[in-house]
């Protein structure tokens, strides 16, 4: 096994981190991305090809003979990307459609937690707005209002109170402000504890944890302001140790990935547990049908296995004759954000990264390309992650933020508390 050539799928910081850690396999002789970053363009080919051209994606693959299909984000695998490409004979590392329903369906993965009894929310799913409402009407506060399908990390609403409620019932069914992802709801109770994000590799048969994280959702310190895709994170939290990976391992992963074998829909890739630790023990928030976003750009820079061997055998399903090992060192990583994201921001600012930079720090880059006169400009409202390792959280956090300084655009902006519980 060598000289393979790797497709990565996607445009963010963790497409860049995937081809980053694919190119330190011994195996991997090319990679190319699409439609790729300023970042993948370091060390991949960016084809000029959207996630969501799935004919030109398998064409260009077939062309390029390609080894394996690395998928990144959300959409291509709920339209079915990892099946088309399956057909057509190439290798690739992610769930087929009906498997990726765990992401693209709340309801789904809310039906199939209840019948394998996994560990959730308690809450009802609708497809009938009256039934929603009167269920709702007789519901405590506060609530959790879920639009049904996939909603670009908006379609989850934490009503304080009924009118809030009732106002974001209307607006995912009755308004459709998330189109056809609102013709099902489902409303949970609202649970409250520390959030961690723990991935999973797995072949439909076995599955092997990675280390687990944590995400920022909100723009600002201290949880403030609006939602964003991630303002940061890192790995791993001291407040989530091997007991309570075990625990969840064998109450929710594994029986997950056995229940989905059962429905005859075998899950493959990675498997995205977002966890809330309640008083009671951990509840599953949402399943992901990939890697996370920022998550992996903490996760990965910890991973001592090739990265590729890994995916192989999961494509291969002989996941079980891998050993995977991680670094002990803590990885911190802070998203650097273009001025007035997650509102509107304007794009094509140039970035500069000084040679100050030292040599532990990694940048990836998410909205972020070359310009025409080959000048690295913004090109997204998340414009990079900046991350470190170090042999302990609080080094790992003071290298991030002492290097931050020496990148530069205009109007950026950053979290300062990225890991700052982890070391007060
Ligand atoms: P989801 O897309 O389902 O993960 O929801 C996005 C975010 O909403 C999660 O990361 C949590 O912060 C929050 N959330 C979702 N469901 C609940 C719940 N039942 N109770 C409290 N917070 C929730
Ligand atoms: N970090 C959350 C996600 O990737 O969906």
């Amino acid at each position: 096994m060598a000289g393979l050539k790797v497709l990565v799928i996607g445009s963010g910081a963790r497409e860049h981190a995937l081809a980053w850690k694919i190119a330190q396999s011994d195996h991997v002789n090319e990679i190319f991305a699409a439609p790729g970053n300023a970042g993948t363009s370091l060390l991949a080919q960016n084809l000029s090809i959207s996630v969501s051209d799935i004919p030109a994606i398998v064409n260009r693959a077939r062309e390029l003979k390609i080894d394996l299909v690395v998928v990144g984000p959300e959409a291509p695998l709920a339209a079915g990307l990892v099946d088309q490409l399956q057909t057509t004979g190439i290798p690739v590392f992610g769930p087929l459609r009906a498997a990726a329903r765990l992401e693209s369906s709340k309801v789904f993965s809310r039906e199939l937690m209840l019948k394998y009894d996994i560990p959730r929310a308690a809450g009802e799913s609708f497809s009938d707005y009256s039934a929603a409402r009167s269920y709702l009407e007789g519901q405590s506060v506060p609530i959790v209002v879920k639009a049904d399908g996939l909603a670009a990390g908006k379609g989850v609403i934490i009503a304080l109170n009924k009118e809030d409620a009732l106002a974001a019932l209307d607006s995912i069914m009755k308004a459709r402000t998330f189109g056809s992802a609102g013709d099902r709801v489902v409303i949970e109770e609202c649970l409250f504890g520390r959030e961690v994000s723990l991935l999973a590799f797995t072949d439909g048969k076995t599955a092997i944890p990675m280390v687990p994280a944590c995400d920022y959702k909100r723009v600002y310190d201290d949880d403030r302001g609006l939602n964003t895709g991630g303002m940061g994170s890192y790995s791993p939290p001291g407040f989530f140790g091997q007991a309570m990976i075990d625990r969840v391992l064998q109450t929710i992963i594994q029986p997950v990935i056995a229940a989905m074998s059962a429905e005859g829909t075998p899950y493959q890739g990675v498997l995205y547990t977002g966890l809330i630790l309640t008083d009671a023990g951990p509840r599953v928030l949402e399943f992901n049908a990939r890697f996370g976003d920022p998550e992996t750009q903490a996760i990965l820079p910890r991973l001592k296995t090739d990265l590729v061997e890994i995916m192989l055998a999961v494509v291969k399903r002989d996941l079980h004759t891998v050993k995977i090992d991680w670094k002990d060192d803590p990885c911190v990583g802070v998203v650097m954000a273009s001025g007035g994201y997650p509102g509107d921001y304007k794009n094509g600012y140039p970035i500069t990264i000084s040679d100050k930079l030292e040599r532990d720090v990694t940048v990836f880059y998410a909205g972020a390309k070359q310009n025409d006169n080959g000048q690295i400009v913004t090109d997204g409202g998340r414009v990079l992650t900046v991350t470190a390792t170090g042999k302990t959280m609080r080094e790992a956090r003071d290298t991030v933020y002492r290097n931050l300084p020496y990148i530069k655009f205009e109007g950026c902006h950053y979290r300062k508390d990225i890991a700052a519980r982890e070391v007060d």
